[in-house]
């Protein structure tokens, strides 16, 4: 359908046609990033799972490559689920991935390049033993789901977790291996908590406390904190939290119990599901991949014949500066999509006011942002006792002291339509305290559409302006707080903030303090994203 398609990304990771989902398999190998994925080849909802596989030199342009696996035996007849790779030390790749079987019994196949030579990893075999897992007594036969990656314990053996519950506690079961072909079911599970659901697409990986380096899944000791990251089925978000591993005991401790995964943080305040990470190799970093879905209409998907995104990926590192949470950032490589630049320097946005920025277009954007509140309104204002959460106040119409301020994306000349990605500051006991939300109220004239206002907490120490990095690509918006402290990625469909009519304006709807933003913002070019040229 013409009339929907300026709603395709311009440089998002995106199949041609039809569904996707999960992340699966992220991995490098011989000069290629390489790029597994939950697809359905037949429509644009979810069914008939197959894996759709993808590679990039940069994890920016890709080469659409055949499908990599298909529902082609009893014990993955009902889809070919989520998994994860592992790179072993000789080389060598091993796949592991959950098939729905034909009784829709989950359990974990193994599957490995055919042929090893190939850099292009174009043909899968699976494993002639296949499951190599079925769920163990106590677990339903369908809650036990999505291998991760296996790390290396010192024993000598491989460990995976497996994502699961147990009545309505959420819960990473461990099993070690030492040929991925038989398993042993630990006595404890790496982790679990109380009230949290299924847990699906469970990550779990080490982060440097004294470099912004990645490192390998397998690392361990002082050096390192341990993540352990859950999608909730219940709630359709990825929590993590930041702990400490026992290796011995194969159990996980979180650093403070209340931030604990699935009651504490999440990687993103927006729509962002079904993560996962790997370690780059390549360039000694970790790489998370995000499913971003679609927040209009499954009959909109229908008729535009696509649906979901990737988020661009996004290295994780520890912020050793809070050491309470991770910082995510869109890779370096997007930044070679970087076109013409125009800069702002120490624009003033009076309280109440609304400032356009003059781009030649504003639909495929990378903005760099910093604003500063004025001091004296600042020592003026009054302490408030407010009790604020972005998804429960006004949004951006909400207005106090000393915010919201920020950017309208999206936005056509008479604001009918705009996505407000801003700041709200509150003054209590002395210090401030900062949000950050993104408010699709007004984001788009139709009705069969997400208007939810989004965001969270976001920590801004001492000395800090309020930084703010946003990827704007036709039907998302992905932002970035105080370096990666708290991001949102959002999906929205403006009718009239389209092509040439899409604007990015300033504005601060604070009561009392001025506002002073500069901003660096380039017009992005499109990735190449190409489909396989049928040869073969
Ligand atoms: C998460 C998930 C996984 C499962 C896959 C099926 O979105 O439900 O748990 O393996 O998607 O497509």
């Amino acid at each position: 359908n013409s009339m929907l398609s300026w709603q395709r990304t311009a440089f998002h990771f995106q199949p041609e046609k039809n569904w996707m989902n999960d992340p699966n398999g992220p991995l490098f190998y011989k000069g290629w990033y390489h790029f597994f994925y939950q697809y359905n080849p037949n429509a644009a909802v979810w069914g008939d799972i197959v894996w759709g596989h993808a590679v990039s030199r940069d994890l920016i342009h890709w080469l659409h490559l055949p499908l990599a696996m298909v529902a082609d035996q009893w014990y993955d007849q009902n889809g070919v689920w989520t998994g994860s790779a592992t790179i072993l030390p000789d080389g060598k790749i091993v796949m592991l991935y959950t098939g729905s079987t034909n009784e829709s019994v989950q359990v974990q196949n193994l599957a490995y390049p055919a042929d090893p030579n190939d850099p292009l990893l174009l043909d899968w075999v699976k494993y002639s033993g296949n499951p190599v897992l079925v769920p163990p007594p106590g677990i339903d036969t369908k809650d036990f789901r999505d291998p991760t990656t296996a790390w290396y314990t010192s024993e000598g053996k491989w460990r995976i977790s497996i994502g699961s519950k147990i009545g309505k506690t959420g819960i990473a079961l461990i099993y070690d291996t030492e040929d991925f072909i038989n398993y042993k079911l630990q006595p404890q599970a790496l982790h679990g908590v109380p009230g949290t659901g299924m847990w699906e697409c469970v990550d779990f990986y080490p982060v440097s406390r004294t470099s912004q380096n990645g490192v390998d899944t397998s690392a361990t000791g002082p050096e390192v904190k341990h993540v352990v990251k859950a999608s909730l089925d219940d709630d359709r978000h990825d929590y993590y939290a930041l702990g400490t591993y026992n290796e011995v005991t194969s159990t996980w401790t979180p650093d403070n119990p209340e931030i604990d995964v699935g009651i504490g943080l999440r990687y993103d305040y927006g729509i962002f599901y079904a993560s996962k990470t790997f370690y780059d190799q390549n360039k000694g970093r970790r790489v998370l991949w995000g499913w971003i879905g679609e927040s209009d209409s499954e009959v909109a998907d229908v008729k535009k014949g696509w649906a979901s995104l990737q988020g661009i990926p996004r290295t994780v590192t520890l912020d050793t500066k809070t050491g309470s949470n991770l910082l995510q950032w869109p890779v370096e490589e997007v930044e070679s999509l970087r076109l013409r630049s125009n800069e702002f320097n120490k624009v003033e946005v009076k309280p109440g006011s609304v400032v356009p920025l003059d781009l030649d277009a504003a639909t495929q954007l990378d903005i760099v942002a910093e604003f500063e509140l004025d001091k004296k309104a600042l020592e003026k204002t009054a302490e408030s006792n407010e009790e604020f959460s972005c998804t429960t106040s006004h949004g951006a119409r909400h207005r106090n002291a000393l915010g919201p301020f920020g950017l309208l994306v999206l936005a056509d000349d008479s604001l009918v339509e705009q996505t407000p990605v801003y700041f709200y500051v509150q003054k209590s006991n002395g210090t401030l305290k900062t949000f950050f939300c993104t408010d699709q109220s007004r984001s788009s004239a139709a009705n069969d559409v997400n208007k939810q206002i989004y965001g969270n907490f976001v920590p801004v120490l001492e000395g800090e302006k309020f930084t703010l990095r946003v990827l704007v690509d036709h039907s998302i918006i992905e932002s970035f707080a105080q370096g990666g402290r708290t991001t949102i990625s959002s999906r929205v469909y403006p009718t009239r903030a389209i092509y040439g009519s899409a604007k990015l304006f300033l504005f601060n709807n604070a009561i009392e303090a001025d506002v002073t933003a500069s901003l660096k913002i380039w017009q992005m070019n499109s990735a190449f994203i190409r489909p396989y040229p049928n040869t073969r």
